[in-house]
């Protein structure tokens, strides 16, 4: 059963790969270089010089972000076609030298993980957990090539509001548009886009904060920090997403673990 949604879950990203580096550009799309690579710079607080594995890495946009400054960068992906998109966008950065390597690595098996070497000041992970059917791997791996004190900072989709069975909920005449969540506490899986314009969408592991605050704890990391975080508002007409219509309901969060 896991082999198989790992599977569903590799030839996904596998298949939409040209499509999400199209999309997504050098810098990942608007809502990731305009809110959660903020989030989790902010919440990282990392200097020059800090060494960091990223996981889940995408086509490289936050990796390609940490390196410009002047970090260390191991970035990891379950996808070879993205590592392979995030490789050649790195190589064309000439302005200045960028320390970033790139591997394939699967997170739901803490050995992959592991092998990155370390230890590490940092890790992070934006928006990959709702493509993990297990998530105690991952933190398992972070805990084991974190340098004592370091941090694990993770930005996910709110599981409240925005992995959660909801609905929008159009406003009537002077009311804010809001939403309806009809399911929570219970796993299950579900579907998703990373873009509005993506016609087939991935497969997404929904859990309760609960669940995924328990993997962390149970492999020994402490949460120390956590923003909540709202897409920016614009007006119906304008909105690329529902999101960009509910100022006051975050559609993702951002936690910062610390391995102590
Ligand atoms: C929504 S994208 C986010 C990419 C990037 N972090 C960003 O924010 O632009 C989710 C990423 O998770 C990766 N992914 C899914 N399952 C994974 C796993 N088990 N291990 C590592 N990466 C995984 C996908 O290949 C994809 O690149």
């Amino acid at each position: 059963m896991i082999a198989q949604l790992r599977q569903q879950v590799l030839d996904g990203w596998e298949k939409g790969a040209d499509f999400f580096d199209e999309r997504w550009g050098d810098q990942g799309d608007e809502f990731h270089h305009g809110v959660f690579a903020p989030s989790a710079e902010r919440m990282l607080g990392l200097e020059r010089g800090a060494s960091v594995i990223e996981i889940a890495c995408g086509n490289g946009g936050f990796a390609r972000r940490l390196g410009r400054q002047g970090m260390s960068v191991v970035a990891t992906d379950l996808s070879p076609a993205l590592i392979a998109h995030a490789e050649r966008r790195t190589e064309t950065i000439s302005d200045q030298p960028v320390d970033i390597r790139y591997e394939v690595v699967d997170a739901t098996v803490e050995r992959q993980i592991v092998n990155c070497g370390g230890p590490f000041d940092a890790a992070v992970c934006i928006m990959g957990v709702m493509s993990m059917p297990m998530l105690r791997p991952m933190f398992g791996g972070a805990w084991r090539v974190l340098r004592p004190r370091g941090v694990f900072v993770v930005v996910t989709l709110h599981p409240a509001y925005a992995t959660s069975g909801y609905k929008f909920v159009k406003p009537e005449e002077d009311q804010l548009p809001g939403l309806k969540v009809e399911r929570y506490l219970s796993r299950y899986v579900t579907h998703g886009v990373t873009n509005t314009a993506q016609t087939e969408p991935q497969i997404y592991f929904h859990r309760p904060l609960s669940e995924l605050l328990a993997d962390a704890f149970a492999s020994g990391l402490v949460l120390d920090g956590m923003e909540e975080l709202p897409a920016p508002e614009q007006a119906e007409d304008e909105a690329k997403l529902i999101w960009n219509m509910l100022p006051d309901i975050p559609m993702a969060i951002a936690l910062r673990f610390r391995r102590v």
